[in-house]
C-alpha cells in the first residue's frame, strides 16, 4: 500500500471580515492507496478546508501536508502541478465548478486534452462518453448541451464527479459528492466510488451524513470546530459512537432536518478546554482541560474526558 497523503497537525486559520476563524486546529488525515476515509461532521466544522488544504489551496499556519510521499511546501511549482494531477477534486458547489461555456462531454474532455493533447480528440472524446455513463448520464443527447443550460444540479454535479475523473486520480477527495442526489443516483455514485478504491484509488469523502459515510468509506473521522473529536471504523462510529458530538450526530439520522444538538450553554468559552463542551450534556468541571485524542480500543480514537 501506497501512501498518497499524509496530514499533520494541520491548523489553518482564516482572517476574515468576522475576524479569526480557526478553520482547522491540530487535524491528522492518513491515505493510503485502495482506502477510503470519510470526513464526517455539522456545517462549519472545516471537512471543505481540510480537502482544499490537502491539495495546498489555502495557506496553513502550522503543521504538514504530504502528498504521495513529498512535502507540499517544499515542492517548486512544477512538482505540485504534477503531484495535483495525480488528485481528483470533486467540489461542493457544482455551479462554480465547471466553465459554463463548455458542453457536457467537453467539460469532461478538457483535463484529458489539457494533459495528452489535442491530438488525443478521439480518444479522449469516448474516454469522457464512459465516465458520462458511468456517472449516471448516459443520454446522449445531454453530452452536447452547455453546461450552464438545460443541466439539473444533481447532472452538474455528475457532470464534476466525471471531470475530477478524467485523469484517472491515485487520489480522490469528494465533497458532498451525492448532495444534489435522488437516492437510486447516490447509490450509483457510492458505486463508482467503491469501484475504483477496489482499484486502488485512494478516497477522502467528506459528508456529513453518517450512514453515507459508513456505506462508502472504511474508515472516518469525526470534526468538531476544526477539531478531530473521534476517529475509527465508520461502522464503530454508526453502531456504537463515543464522543457525545458523534452519538448526537448518530442519533439525528433518522429525524432530518430536526436540530440534532443541545443549544450552545457557558460552560466552556470557545478556545478554552474541549471545543463541545458547551453543547454537551456530560459535561462537567473536567471539561474545562481540552481533551486530548486517545485510542480507547483497537484503531478507535477519542477525545472526551467522559468517554
Ligand atoms: N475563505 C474563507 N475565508 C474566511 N473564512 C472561511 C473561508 N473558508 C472557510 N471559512 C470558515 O472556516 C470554517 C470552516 O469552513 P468549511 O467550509 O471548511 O466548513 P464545512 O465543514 O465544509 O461546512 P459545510 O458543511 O457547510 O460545507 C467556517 O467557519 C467558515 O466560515
Ligand atoms: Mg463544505
Amino acid at each position: 500500500m501506497t501512501m498518497l497523503l499524509e496530514i499533520r497537525g494541520l491548523h489553518v486559520t482564516f482572517h476574515g471580515r468576522r475576524g479569526k476563524e480557526q478553520a482547522l486546529r491540530g487535524v491528522d488525515l492518513a491515505v493510503a492507496s485502495g482506502e477510503s476515509v470519510a470526513v464526517v461532521g455539522e456545517s462549519g466544522s472545516g471537512k471543505t478546508t481540510l480537502l482544499r488544504a490537502s491539495l495546498g489551496l489555502v495557506p496553513t499556519e502550522g503543521g504538514s501536508v504530504c502528498l504521495f510521499g513529498t512535502d507540499l511546501g517544499a515542492l517548486e511549482r512544477d512538482g505540485r502541478i504534477r503531484a495535483l494531477r495525480r488528485c481528483g477534486m470533486m467540489p461542493q458547489d457544482p455551479y462554480g465548478a465547471v466553465p459554463p461555456t463548455l458542453s457536457v462531454r467537453d467539460a469532461v474532455m478538457e483535463p484529458l486534452l489539457l494533459v495528452n493533447g489535442f491530438r488525443s480528440k478521439e480518444i479522449s472524446a469516448l474516454k469522457a462518453e464512459s465516465l458520462l455513463r458511468e456517472w449516471g448520464l448516459p443520454d446522449e443527447r445531454i453530452w452536447g448541451a452547455r453546461v450552464s443550460r438545460s443541466l439539473s444540479g444533481g447532472q452538474r454535479q455528475r457532470v464534476c464527479g466525471a471531470r475530477a475523473m478524467a485523469l484517472d486520480p491515485e487520489l480522490f477527495l469528494a465533497d458532498e459528492p451525492t448532495s444534489m442526489q435522488d437516492a437510486s443516483l447516490r447509490g450509483e455514485i457510492v458505486s463508482v466510488l467503491e469501484s475504483r478504491v477496489a482499484e486502488g484509488m485512494g478516497l477522502v469523502l467528506v459528508t456529513h451524513d453518517l450512514i453515507l459515510a459508513r456505506r462508502a468509506a472504511r474508515a472516518g473521522l469525526v470534526l468538531y470546530r476544526g477539531v478531530v473529536v473521534e476517529r475509527g471504523p465508520t461502522r464503530d462510529l454508526l453502531d456504537n459512537p463515543r464522543h457525545p458530538y458523534t452519538a448526537a450526530l448518530a442519533r439525528a439520522l433518522p429525524r432530518l432536518g430536526k436540530a440534532i444538538l443541545p443549544p450552545p450553554g457557558s460552560l466552556v468559552r470557545p478556545g478554552q478546554g474541549c471545543p463541545y463542551a458547551e453543547r454537551c450534556e456530560r459535561a462537567d468541571s473536567s471539561c474545562m482541560e481540552p481533551p486530548v485524542l486517545r485510542e480507547v480500543s483497537p484503531g478507535r480514537f477519542v477525545a472526551c474526558h467522559k468517554a
